[in-house]
């Protein structure tokens, strides 16, 4: 796989404040990679220096192999971008505004193009209606749909699924795997919203104050920093010896309930768990099911939010 997007300590200052501090990224083709983080962590900076929008103050930067500083053109001709407030002329409608993309972009033969891209969005009933009569989420469907009609290599983005509803929201998740599994399309997306990042993307990166803390394919990042990681034990008995038995084990970091009578979760050293399941069969413990608890990302998120904050705190 050929990486499409890459950074090297790219870095955005504002006034002082730094808001993108030492980027180093890396997504490859066809790579659904999803920037996660709180408002203000830099996410949509980031996405504007990729396009060529923002100046970055330093660091270096290649999409698609070029820097978006010296090719902003050629760049912008091969990624698409839905931008976090998209905007259409209201007085044309929404198959207008396609057309009108499409022409700007030099698309040949548009016209069957924009009807498939309305209809994969969800819009062909309303693609006659005036862009300024559209509500929010209709407009971010058709901001995808505009981001779609050059046929990019990339896609950029930023918030797409804020003003949408729970099915527009599954649509456009499909959608996007979709673009990325079947056409190659790589993709960028920033979102504060875990659980759909979760479902939808290969690779995470989350964001807090312009730095990455912690990035990887989100079953990764269920592992957490010290390499520990939780797992439910099920014995036959629902008493508290079980407990009493993992507790007493000296590989094991914390027990608590598991979601059954009887199940214990336990978080451990990645690498412990043979040891911890032989100390407890020896012990005389009777288990009945062991099983990785993957934390969601958003407890994932938390965590290391909360301990970025700690250290930045002092
Ligand atoms: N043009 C600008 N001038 C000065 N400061 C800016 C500018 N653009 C962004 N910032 C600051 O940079 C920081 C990062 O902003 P950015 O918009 O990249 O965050 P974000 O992660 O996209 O947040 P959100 O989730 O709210 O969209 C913020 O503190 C913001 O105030
Ligand atoms: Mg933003």
């Amino acid at each position: 796989m050929t990486t499409t997007i890459h950074t090297e300590a790219l870095t955005k200052t504002y006034d002082g404040h730094t808001v993108v501090d030492g980027l180093d990224l890396d997504v490859k083709a066809g790579e659904v990679f999803g920037l996660l983080g709180p408002n203000g962590a830099g996410k949509t900076t980031t996405i504007l220096m990729l396009l060529g929008l923002v100046e970055p103050t330093s660091g270096e930067m290649e999409v698609l192999g070029l820097d978006p500083r010296r090719r902003p053109l050629d760049v912008k001709g091969k990624v698409g971008f839905l931008p976090d407030a998209v905007g259409f002329y209201d007085n044309l409608t929404g198959r207008q505004n396609l057309r009108f993309t499409a022409r700007l972009n030099g698309v040949a033969d548009a016209e069957t193009h924009i009807g498939g891209l309305l209809e994969q969005v969800g819009l062909t009933e309303a693609a006659d209606q005036l862009a300024g009569e559209y509500s929010r989420g209709m407009k971010q469907r058709l901001g995808l749909a505009d981001a779609l009609v050059k046929s990019p290599l990339i896609l950029m983005l930023d918030e797409p699924t804020t003003a949408i509803d729970p099915e527009g929201v599954a649509t456009m998740l499909d959608l996007i795997r979709r673009l990325a599994a079947e056409e190659d399309v790589t993709i960028l997306l920033s979102s504060h919203l875990l659980q759909q990042v979760q479902a939808v993307c290969d690779r995470v990166a989350i964001f807090v104050r312009g730095r990455v803390v912690v990035s990887g394919a989100p079953h990764e990042l269920a592992a957490d920093k010290k390499g520990t990681t939780r797992v439910e034990f099920r014995f036959d008995t629902d008493d508290e010896t079980a407990r009493g038995r993992l507790e007493k084990s000296a590989t094991v970091d914390e027990v608590t309930h598991g979601r059954v009578p009887g199940s214990w979760v336990a978080t451990l050293e990645v690498g412990f768990l043979p040891d911890t399941v032989s100390s407890l069969v020896s012990d005389g413990a009777r288990i009945t099911g062991i099983h990785r608890v993957d934390e969601d990302l958003d407890a994932i998120y938390r965590r290391y939010f909360e301990s970025a904050e700690s250290e930045t705190a002092i």
